[in-house]
């Protein structure tokens, strides 16, 4: 038992979650402690939370009474879905519905839902300039996760509604690291022209939500943004290039040419690219590096999180060097 606040995260051994459990973990002093939620709790990412000092619990965020277990008890919860494990936005919003239910039936007293923008609010389904996908998105994984908002709302959740960015991690985990071009130079792919793509380091996303949960007044029923450096594709390349010590180019890819690149999701991704593009004022204008870092003082820029991690970037050598 504890006296502390527990903070119920879900997805703990992953990239938002893990974040928040070792932020909470790492402030021994705090007055939070870190419930760590899995499908597994004997696997190694879960024990080794525990060893840090969390409380480990079961859940499987598609059984409602597995949540609402999970959530009892709780001051707060963080919560966050899982759409590229199955590419389904109606899971996506049932576990959304499950938890806002959850964080209800518990009473808690703040929740952080990781959300993103309903992009057709810019782009409606009239629009042509870009495919609309399942019959009713633009961008399913970003438009579904707004429209579970209300789940939230209509229960009376005090929630704040947290827009991230595009992880950094994407270069190690997703394939989007350098790849060699037929000329044999090392380039990274986005379709994004000229225009600057709000990135973060995933860690820092549950970093900053932790800074979230420490000042509730402030930002419960509140939208807000993160990202740790806003870059264009080309100050992304030179970056690497810097960090790597190799020549690495840009390669700005027509978003149509992204849809058609044939891995599951390109085309949701393709349009998001698109959406972020076409719409870049208003998207990193809801990104703020500023606010994000005044949520978490050690938020990593883009160069210093390439730095500690480029050793984990699957990259094909490209020989020499820069
Ligand atoms: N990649 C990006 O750039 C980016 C940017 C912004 C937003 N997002 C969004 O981030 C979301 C994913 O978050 P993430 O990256 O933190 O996930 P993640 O790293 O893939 O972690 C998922 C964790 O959640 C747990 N999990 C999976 N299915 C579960 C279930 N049915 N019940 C309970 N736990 C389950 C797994 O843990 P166990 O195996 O231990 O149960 C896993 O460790 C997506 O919806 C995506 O749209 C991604």
């Amino acid at each position: 038992m504890t006296d502390k606040k527990i903070i119920a995260v879900v997805g703990a051994t992953g990239a938002q979650g893990g974040g928040l459990a070792r932020a909470i973990l790492a402030d021994k002093d705090s007055g939070f402690a870190a419930r760590v939620l899995t499908r597994n709790p004997n696997s190694a990412k879960a024990v080794a939370l525990a060893k840090l000092g969390a409380q480990v619990a079961a859940l499987d965020v598609d059984d409602p009474e597995s949540v609402k277990k999970a959530f009892a008890g709780a001051y707060g919860a963080y919560c966050v879905t899982f759409f590229w494990d199955h590419f389904s936005t109606e899971k996506e919003m049932a576990e959304a519905k499950s938890m806002a239910q959850a964080a209800k039936a518990g009473d808690l007293r703040h929740v952080i839902w990781s959300t993103l923008e309903d992009t057709r609010k810019w782009v409606p389904l009239t629009d042509d300039r870009m495919p609309t996908l399942q019959g009713k998105y633009k961008v399913p994984h970003f438009d579904a996760k707004w429209e579970s908002n209300h789940f939230f709302t209509d229960a009376g959740v005090p929630t704040t509604f947290l827009l991230t960015s595009f992880y950094w991690d994407n270069f190690i985990h997703f394939g989007m690291g350098p790849k060699k071009n037929s000329d044999g130079k090392l380039v990274i792919t986005l379709p994004m022209g000229d225009k600057k793509l709000p990135g973060i380091a995933a860690e820092d996303i549950g970093k900053c939500a932790y800074g979230i949960f420490k000042a509730p007044s402030a930002f419960i029923r509140k939208t807000v943004g993160i990202a740790g450096e806003c870059l264009t594709g080309a100050q992304m390349a030179a970056t690497f290039s810097e960090v790597l010590g190799k020549e690495v180019q840009y390669n700005a890819v027509p978003p149509h040419i992204y849809r058609s690149f044939g891995f599951p999701g390109a085309d949701d991704l393709g349009n998001m690219f698109q959406f972020k593009h076409d719409f870049e004022e208003y998207f990193c204008g809801a990104r703020d590096p500023k606010f994000a870092r005044s949520l978490n003082p050690s938020l990593q820029d883009f160069k210093t999180w390439l730095a500690s991690n480029k050793a984990a970037i699957p990259m094909e050598d490209a020989g020499a060097s820069a």
